[in-house]
Order: structure tokens, then C-alpha cells, then sequence
């Protein structure tokens, strides 16, 4: 059998109006694998999340998804195909209950039986936002908000999950809750791209990194590889 990639990056350039911020990148993801991009504040990671997402076009090269292009079309066909964005800070409505933020999140599953096998499901994963349910999530803190936004993205079954710089600003127990639920999406068969600048924690729990810098993949490797350079020589990792 040909391992081949369940997400390809091909020499993706994005640009902002004339300004240049991604430069022919290549990132590919396997199946089942947790794939980390680290990099600076503006080095481009949301951009390419956004790009794979189809929330912004490409200039030029391609992204294929289980070897068909996505790029440069619609936010719904990559949501269609098993893709879904996290976006930085999560994305939840605040004035609707943790309830029906993840009933939005579930809107392609036609049966009743199969919406509350999933609500089961993430309420097992996610024991806190169950107690929480008639609650409005602007109301929710900022890491229960960060795991609404995770369950409602998984509400819709995605193969490849997203996630950009799920840690940020969160208290330090939830930022430990939150790579262990990323490692706990990987056991349940999900492909993961995560964008981070917890550098330290994401090359322990990810398989392979890349590291960007002014819109360029300066570094990349298995991560545990990549943690050993970063313990001798952490030049590559200074965020
Ligand atoms: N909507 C936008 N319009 C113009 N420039 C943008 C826009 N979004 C991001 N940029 C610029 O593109 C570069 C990369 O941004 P971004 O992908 O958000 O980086 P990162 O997520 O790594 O912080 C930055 O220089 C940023 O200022
Ligand atoms: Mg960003």
C-alpha cells in the first residue's frame, strides 16, 4: 500500500493585497498524525490555516485534501470534505447556550439518534461543559470556551482538525487539559495540524514540526528529534 498524505501542501504562496506573508510553502499530514507549525507572532501559520480552511485564497501552488485540490474554493466544501478550523481564541456564539453552540456544530448530522450519540460522546470527553449546558458560553471562561469550540468543532465528524494556538492565554491547568485533549483527538483517529508557540509541549505531544519564520519553513522534523536540538540549541524555537 502507498503511504500517501491526507493533507497536502504544494508550494502554497499566499499574499495580502501585494504583500507577499506566505512563501511556496510544503506541509503535509498523514493520517492520524499531530503535525505542529510553530513559529512567530506574523510568521504566516493562521494564513496557512486559514488558506486550508478555504477562508482566503492562495496565489499559487495547491492544497489537496485525500488527494483531491481543495484550494481556492469554498469554506463549505472544505467543511464538506472532513475538514474544520479552530479558530485562535476559539469561535463560539456568546449569546447562545453550550447547548446549542454545539447543535450549530452538528447541523449536517440528519438523525436525532446520531446528534445524541455525538453529544455523548463530547460530554465524556468534556465532563465540564456537560454541567454547563443551559449556560450562555460568553459566559464561559476562556478554556471551557476553547473546549466548546473544540466539541463543536468535532460535532461535525472531521477527519482533520485544525487548531490554531489552542493554549493561548489560557490558566496553566487548562493549558495541560488542552494538549492532552489534543493527544486525545489523535487516539480517537483524527489528523491534527496545530499551531502553537508553547514550543516545549507541543514538540512532546506532535509527530512532526515545522517551524516558520517571514512566511518560510525554516526548520522541520520529528518532533522528538526536533525537542532534543531545542534542549542543545534553541535558536531555531526563540519565539
Ligand atoms: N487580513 C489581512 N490583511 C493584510 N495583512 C494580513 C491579514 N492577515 C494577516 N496579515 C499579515 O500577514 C502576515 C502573517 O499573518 P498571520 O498568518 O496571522 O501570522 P501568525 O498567525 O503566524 O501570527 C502578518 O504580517 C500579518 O500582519
Ligand atoms: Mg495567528
Amino acid at each position: 500500500m502507498i503511504y500517501k498524505p491526507i493533507l497536502s501542501i504544494n508550494n502554497v504562496t499566499i499574499f495580502y493585497q501585494d504583500i507577499k506573508v506566505v512563501h511556496a510553502v510544503n506541509i503535509s499530514i498523514m493520517a492520524n498524525e499531530i503535525v505542529a507549525i510553530i513559529g512567530k507572532n506574523g510568521a504566516g501559520k493562521s494564513s496557512i490555516l486559514a488558506a486550508i480552511a478555504n477562508m482566503i485564497p492562495i496565489k499559487s501552488g495547491e492544497i489537496l485534501f485525500k488527494g483531491r485540490v481543495i484550494s481556492n474554493s469554498k469554506p463549505q466544501d472544505s467543511v464538506k470534505s472532513g475538514i474544520v478550523l479552530v479558530p485562535e481564541g476559539g469561535a463560539v456564539f456568546p449569546d447562545m447556550t453550550v447547548l446549542d453552540n454545539l447543535l450549530v456544530g452538528g447541523y449536517t448530522l440528519k438523525s436525532d439518534k446520531n446528534i445524541n450519540q455525538k453529544l455523548e460522546y463530547l460530554f465524556a470527553l468534556f465532563p465540564s461543559l456537560k454541567e454547563r449546558i443551559k449556560q450562555s458560553a460568553g459566559t464561559l471562561s476562556g478554556g471551557e470556551r476553547q473546549m466548546l469550540s473544540i466539541g463543536r468543532a468535532l460535532m461535525s465528524d472531521p477527519e482533520l482538525i485544525l487548531l490554531d494556538q489552542p493554549s493561548l492565554g489560557l490558566q496553566p491547568l487548562f493549558v495541560k487539559r488542552m494538549f492532552e485533549v489534543i493527544q486525545t483527538l489523535k487516539s480517537i483517529g483524527k489528523s491534527i495540524l496545530l499551531v502553537e508557540q508553547n514550543v516545549n509541549m507541543t514538540l512532546q505531544i506532535s509527530d512532526r514540526s515545522y517551524v516558520i519564520d517571514n512566511g518560510k519553513i525554516i526548520f522541520e522534523g520529528k518532533s522528538r528529534e526536533l525537542l532534543d536540538i531545542s534542549k542543545k540549541d534553541n535558536s531555531y524555537f526563540k519565539l
